[in-house]
């Protein structure tokens, strides 16, 4: 799938712009502050209908105007041509395929698919088990919907419980509705659980497929899932802890307190790893999704990359590069802030790139690698 063609009013720092792409690679380069970060996340915004960065649909809007417009012009793999158009006005947001409005947002997930690649991505490593469990439970319910609808349910009884466990200091206990309570969620539980166990096992491979070309080191990806459900069942560790929980007034095991821990040559990742093996670490983990997505979709997701160049050394950068050409990816949008080192690496491989070169003033130069 292409985006052959964007325009965006009024989004955050564009007030308007108009631009073709090309089917390969499309890089936004310029000083920081001059919106290439802005037109990536109106790409992302076609595809998810919001934005990454921003869930206040408000801060999406260009100061002092009161709507934002993306328009995108998509074609797909059998070249049918389809406009997405997300809008946001009077406070409310709209979505459009082909002038038509969704009567579910859900049914435009999927539609154009993209994989992005941010700064914000070091949380991954960096931030607690919530972000882990967030990247684990978005990949494996985009793949299996069975996944998905158990973990809404399970959202939803872990917080009728909690709630019940609020009450209990009120009222007198009753526990034959926390048992029924605690069945249902140790059935749901255990589901999540073995499908991340299953999930968890095959993703050390298929990150260290990516880490060893960009490090080219002999460096021992691990990714250990450590959930309680390892070493009890669900249900009895619900039974062990109902004491500890109507003390705490919240469900203080399950899977809801999973966490993944990944290491490189059984070194935590997170507390010895150097910035360059961390980023490393990540991209290759975006890479190894970007393959589970087209696998399963049958389309070719767009790769969104922001400043993902950054702090990595030139033979890293020139591995990635190597990456992107091998034809397995397809269309791919690069934001950067060093036209030289971008347009160097560039032209050591055989692939169409297409600049363009934005300044205070928006969009000045387009051009074509050499
Ligand atoms: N709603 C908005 N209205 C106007 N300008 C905005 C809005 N949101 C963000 N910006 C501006 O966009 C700029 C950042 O753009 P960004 O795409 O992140 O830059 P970069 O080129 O460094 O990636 C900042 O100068 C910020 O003030
Ligand atoms: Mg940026």
């Amino acid at each position: 799938m292409i985006l052959k063609f964007i325009s965006l009013l009024n989004f955050k720092n564009h007030g308007n712009l108009k631009v073709d792409f090309i089917n390969e690679v499309n890089c936004f380069l310029g000083n920081n502050g001059v919106g290439k970060t802005n037109l990536l996340d109106a790409i992302y915004y076609l595809s998810f209908s919001k934005s990454y960065y921003n869930s206040l649909e408000l801060d999406n809007v260009k100061n002092g105007e009161d709507f934002f417009m993306i328009k995108g012009l998509f074609m797909s793999d059998n070249e049918v041509d389809s406009e997405v158009t997300c809008s946001f006005l009077n406070n409310k947001k709209k979505v459009k395929f082909n002038n038509k409005n969704y009567v579910k947002l859900s049914d435009h997930i999927g539609r154009f698919p993209s994989v992005i690649i941010t700064p914000l991505d070091s949380k991954l490593v960096l931030g607690g088990a919530d972000e882990r469990r967030r990247f684990v439970d978005k990949t494996l319910s985009q793949i299996d919907n069975n996944y998905l609808v158990n973990l809404i349910s399970y959202n939803k009884i872990l917080r009728q419980r909690n709630t019940l466990l609020k009450k209990f200091i009120i009222n007198s206990v009753n526990s034959d509705l926390l048992a029924t309570y605690d069945s249902k969620l140790s059935e749901l539980g255990t589901r999540i659980y073995l499908r991340r166990k299953d999930y968890t096992a095959q993703l050390a491979g298929d990150i260290q497929k990516y880490y060893d070309i960009i490090s080219q080191n002999d460096e021992q990806i691990q990714v250990v899932y450590k959930s309680e459900l390892e070493q009890f069942s669900f249900i009895d560790l619900l039974n062990q802890n109902r004491k500890k929980d109507q003390i705490l007034t919240y469900t203080s095991s399950g899977v809801h307190r999973d966490d993944f821990i990944f290491s490189i040559n059984s070194q935590s990742l997170r507390k010895s790893g150097s910035q360059g093996q961390q980023k490393t670490f990540i991209i290759a983990l975006k890479f190894a999704y970007f393959d589970l997505l087209k696998s399963i979709s049958n389309i070719l997701p767009l790769l969104l990359l922001d400043d993902i160049f950054d702090k990595l050394d030139n033979d890293r950068v020139e591995q990635i590069i190597k990456i992107l050409n091998n034809n397995q990816f397809g269309q791919i949008f690069i934001t950067d802030t060093n036209f030289q080192r971008i347009d160097l690496i560039m032209n050591k491989v055989n692939i169409q790139c297409k600049y363009f070169m934005f300044n205070k003033k928006g969009l000045y130069e387009k051009k074509f690698k050499n």
